[in-house]
């Protein structure tokens, strides 16, 4: 994961790559280092921690060429040694780098002439650099020569104070694009941080490598060879990307979903027939993970519900095990708010060597996922800031409800129903926004929570408990309502809190009966549903509408009760402990 951002052009302040720095938090937070040419030499500050506190002299530095970084631990501890800018021996040349370096141990021993001071994979890369510069190469082909022999995933930027009119930008399956403003050349992990300086943006390939100076830049492959990379103007976003009046963004992007949803709904009914004929002679498999999974778990059902195509869910850390044993009329259909999620990205790679079609529905705009992609629909809900994906999450049950539809014929009556389900989206959130702090505060002593639910509320179910154990810690767990007697049954007793996802639906009077066994072995029963039952002891209200489109409705009151029961334990939502928003590691 981690973030990265660097700039050459005009001096800036110093605050303003902080500040770009700062918006790539959600990307990493254990710990954070910029680095800045300030006259003839390179001046660094590196901090444990969130970007807060930023020394004066550091948001007041005045320069040209700078690079940031803010990391996700994944090799070497977490401490100002181990933070990235890593700067060489005599403060001439430095780097920062997202991604892994599979084969660093290796290049390690092979440079053992050189002072390692981290424990990070990342140091090794420097010091490659370092020795080629030492063979007199310049700094563009002793990076060339030096990425040429890593393996794993990288986006690295890199200056030299020997050379000060270039900024090296180097992409390999990690995420790095540059953005063109007047003052000069960004280079950041996504668009997010630099959407303030500029709408047009270069997205960079993998294995490209970018030698930028204050007013231009040219992409070279790892061998020099020149290759054409156009800027592409990006509209700007639907939704603010300030925490407007919430406390988090987090709460932010609970209460924006009926609006985005509308704005999810703007889609090209040409696309999704397009998609349909690539979807109905092929064997479909979704492939995701975490929330978007959860997900696309609704896709399963919705499709083999509605349009007689039976697509199975496979979580992308796991396909490269299976994609062997496919069909070979396979089609993968990738799940992914970010698009740069690692086994999301190596999964469709796996694929596409095998000759399979990709579809996918993703949210950042010409992400890595939605290039790979043979077709996109994209969920066209706005910047998702807060670790734990909510919005992004009912964009995409919206949008596979309308897909499922599309592929029998139903597009316009589906695109219909969507469209009046944002007001019950939104009369749920109001129903239930100050009603659900009494649970959460219930929650915040509590050790273990369980969601149960029958059919489409299963899938609903676990997504609830993912929100709840990821930014609460509390643990949460979720079970087909049915299961429970085959062993879960075990865990109850006086006072566990059980939540049952029941809805009148089709379903409603089995789950009824699975939470009366539960109560009846002491569990605290907080019923979610359109109907209020004497079983319940804690009842969250949503309003009525078709059973096929409950989720996205029940879904958001759980979200607030997660998030209210992490703010009453005095957890950040944003920022849970050892997670990142984007996972660009295997
Ligand atoms: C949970 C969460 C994660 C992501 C997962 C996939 O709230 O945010 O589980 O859903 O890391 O991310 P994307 O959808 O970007 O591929």
């Amino acid at each position: 994961m981690c973030g990265i951002v660097g700039f050459i052009g005009e001096p800036i302040k110093g605050k303003i790559i902080t500040g770009a720095l700062k918006k790539l938090e959600y990307r990493g937070y254990d710990s954070w280092g910029v680095a800045f040419l300030s006259g003839k030499k390179i001046t660094f500050f590196k901090a444990v921690g969130e970007i807060n506190g930023i020394p004066k002299k550091i948001q007041e530095i005045k320069s040209g060429l700078a690079i940031g970084h803010t990391r996700w631990a994944t090799h070497g501890k977490i401490n100002e040694v181990n933070a990235h800018p890593h700067v060489s021996a005599g403060n001439k040349l430095t780097l920062v780098h997202n991604g892994i370096i599979e084969n660093f141990s290796e290049l390690k021993k092979e440079l053992c002439s050189h002072n390692f001071c981290s424990e990070t994979d990342s140091e090794v890369v420097l010091h490659l650099i370092e020795e080629n510069l030492s063979k007199g190469m310049d700094l563009l082909h002793s990076v060339s020569k030096s990425v040429s022999v890593l393996k794993g995933s990288f986006s690295l930027l890199v200056f030299s104070s020997d050379e000060p009119d270039k900024l090296i930008a180097v992409k390999n399956e990690s995420p790095l694009l540059l953005g063109i403003s007047d003052k000069g050349i960004f280079a950041a992990s996504d668009q997010i941080p630099l959407s303030s300086f500029t709408d047009k943006f270069v997205f960079l390939e993998d294995k490209d490598i970018a030698l930028i100076s204050k007013n231009k830049f040219q992409c070279f492959d790892f061998d020099l060879n020149k290759v054409e990379r156009k800027i592409l103007k990006v509209k700007s976003d639907v939704t603010s990307s300030g925490k407007l009046k919430y406390s988090h963004f987090m709460l932010k992007e609970i209460m924006e979903q009926p609006f985005v949803l509308r704005n999810a709904l703007e889609q090209e009914k040409k696309i999704f027939n397009e998609i349909f004929l690539m979807m109905k002679n092929s064997s479909v498999f979704f492939i995701a993970n975490g929330t978007s999974f959860n997900a696309s778990l609704f896709g399963k059902e919705f499709f083999s519900r509605i349009s007689g195509i039976f697509p199975q869910v496979i979580d992308a850390s796991e396909f490269p095990y299976q994609v062997d044993f496919l069909p070979k009329n396979s089609l993968i259909f990738a799940l992914s708010q970010s698009g740069e999620t690692a086994d999301v990205l190596d999964s469709v790679k796996k694929a596409k060597k095998k000759g399979f079609k990709i579809v996918s529905m993703v949210n950042v705009f010409n992400s890595s996922l939605a290039r790979a992609s043979d077709k996109v629909i994209y969920l066209n809900c706005g910047e998702e800031i807060g670790v734990a994906s909510t919005k992004a999450f009912t964009s995409q049950i919206a949008l596979l409800y309308l897909l499922a539809s599309s592929c029998a014929g139903k597009f316009d009556s589906a695109l219909t129903e969507l469209k009046k389900v944002f007001l019950k989206m939104q009369q749920s959130i109001e129903l239930n926004k100050n009603s659900i702090k009494f649970l959460s505060e219930k929650f915040k002593s509590v050790k273990d929570v369980y969601f149960i639910g029958r059919s489409l509320n299963y899938p609903l179910a676990l997504e609830a408990a993912l929100k709840l154990k990821e930014i609460s810690y509390i643990h949460a767990e979720a079970f087909p309502a049915g299961s429970l007697k085959h062993g879960p049954l075990a865990l109850i007793s006086d006072g566990v809190p059980v939540i049952v996802v029941a809805p009148k639906d089709s379903v409603f009077s089995d789950t009824i009966n699975n939470a009366i066994e539960a109560k009846s072995r002491g569990a605290f029963i907080v019923g979610i549903g359109d109907e209020e039952n004497p079983v319940f002891d804690f009842f969250i209200k949503i309003p009525k509408v078709k059973e096929l489109l409950f989720p996205l409705i029940l879904i958001p009151p759980l979200q607030l009760l997660a998030f209210h029961t992490a703010v009453f334990l005095e957890r950040n939502p944003d920022k849970p402990r050892n997670l990142a928003k984007v996972c660009t590691v295997k």
